[in-house]
């Protein structure tokens, strides 16, 4: 199916409602036949220190640096997948977005990564952003694919840039540029 989702943008308030399919998402890294997506697997995803930083970053006006912004695709009430934007700390990379990506596991291969990826790119654009950038395991060979197709170029390799499970994994950095 590649219906189009329905996409919401997540306000700094509803940044709690994601956090089971966040903690689902992230469980199945490296697991379950999946390959390795994120070195943040383990992590507590209901730390409240860490998510109070998120919440704050969220409701940062886009004039500040360190913002974030995060969509969701949804049914009703269930989330299928989310996609966020994030600004760094700089002012001389001001024109640069890190962009990160999941979809719950029963969700995939019916298009919402690639139209959540679509939206991002296209809300940078919209904000002036220059470019898009992000990093992605190596061996992720869907989302790599999925990031090649949009029109992504690979910028880096970086070669064993995580041990996770006693697992080498390099990491690929890609960019889209959105001056042409
Ligand atoms: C990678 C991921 C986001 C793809 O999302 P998705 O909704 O399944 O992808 P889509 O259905 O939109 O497919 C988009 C493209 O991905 C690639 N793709 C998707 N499923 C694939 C598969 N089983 N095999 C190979 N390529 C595949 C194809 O290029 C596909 O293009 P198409 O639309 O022309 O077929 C999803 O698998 C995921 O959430 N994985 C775990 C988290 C993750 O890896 N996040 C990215 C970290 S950088």
């Amino acid at each position: 199916m590649h219906a189009t989702p329905t996409i919401r943008a997540v306000p700094s308030t509803g940044y709690e409602e994601l956090l089971s399919y966040l903690s689902a998402l992230m469980r199945d890294s490296g697991r379950n036949g999946q390959p390795h997506f994120t070195a943040n697997r383990d992590r507590d995803v209901y730390d409240k220190p860490f998510n109070d930083r998120i919440r704050a970053r969220l409701a940062l006006p886009l004039q500040r640096r360190g913002w974030i912004r995060l969509w969701i695709a949804v049914d009703g009430d269930e989330t299928l997948g989310h996609v966020d934007l994030r600004a760094s700390d700089r002012t001389a990379d001001a024109h640069r977005v890190l962009l990160g990506l999941g979809i719950a596991k029963a969700h995939r291969g019916r298009g919402l990564g690639r139209a959540l990826t679509q939206y991002a790119i296209d809300w940078a654009r919209t904000n002036g952003h220059d470019w898009v950038d992000l990093n992605v395991f190596a061996v992720n060979a869907q989302a790599v694919a999925l990031y090649r197709s949009l029109g992504f170029v690979q910028t880096g390799f970086h070669a064993d840039r995580f041990r996770i499970d006693g697992d080498s994994v390099d990491e690929i950095s890609m960019a889209l540029d959105l001056r042409t």
